[in-house]
């Protein structure tokens, strides 16, 4: 018989033995994911972003705007009437890092993509209270004044490339061209207006 006050009596012994069932079964539980096609596998039409909207993601990042909204629909009713469809893993394969958070002072804009004009985006961001009077979220005026500089895009896209992103030499060799001082407002609009729609185009 195994002696378990052995165990229970030596507390160097007892945190061991705990980290070691601990990450058992955090192994069990994740492990299987990596090879689970459901998780693994893009969803049927997922693309990579162009370079625009990938310099539109990073300001989206550099701002914080993932600090007050989600990008995942959860699959609640209240949650799927009011944002659409919920969020399934295949459509997050090529985000690095996701940008799924917790925290919802303004609502999830997972499937924003395609909901409002890029018109009504601009004038959102410019200052929110002139499109919702009652909004609390900043205004980001500056992104207008603001251009992108390409040295970088290539780069980013060569190094999500190593992590599986599929960009093609050519996508690599042109990104530069197409974001070189195009105003952020356009990149990050650009950025908000694909969210979620490789599923909600269908
Ligand atoms: C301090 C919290 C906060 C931050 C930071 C923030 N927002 Fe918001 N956002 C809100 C709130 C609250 C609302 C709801 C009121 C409104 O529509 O303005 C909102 C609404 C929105 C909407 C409309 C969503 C819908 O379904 O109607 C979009 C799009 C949006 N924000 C984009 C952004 C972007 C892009 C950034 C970063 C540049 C950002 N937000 C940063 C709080 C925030």
């Amino acid at each position: 018989m195994f002696k378990h006050d052995v165990i229970e009596k030596n507390l160097p012994l007892m945190c061991v033995m705990i980290v070691i069932a601990l990450s058992w079964a955090g192994l069990a539980e994740i492990v299987p994911l990596f090879f689970h096609e459901n998780t693994n596998k893009p969803v049927e039409g997922l693309k990579p972003l162009t370079a625009v909207q990938l310099e539109g993601r990073d300001i989206y990042i550099r701002e914080g705007c993932h600090v007050c909204h989600t990008q995942m629909v959860r699959p609640f009713r209240a949650e799927t009437e009011r944002y659409g469809p919920h969020s399934v893993a295949g459509e997050f394969v090529y985000d690095h890092p996701f940008l799924w958070g917790s925290k919802r002072t303004g609502p999830d804009l997972a499937r924003v993509g395609q909901r409002y004009s890029d018109e009504w985006h601009r004038a959102h961001l410019y200052n929110p209270r002139d499109v919702v009077p009652e909004s609390k979220m900043p205004s980001y005026s500056w992104l207008f004044e603001d251009t992108v500089d390409g040295r970088m895009t290539p780069r980013k896209m060569a190094a999500l490339r190593k992590v599986g992103v599929p960009y093609t030499d050519e996508d690599i060799e042109t990104a530069k061209d197409a974001v070189d001082g195009i105003a952020e407002i356009d990149a990050l609009v650009a950025y908000l207006q694909q969210l979620g729609t490789v599923i909600t185009k269908r």
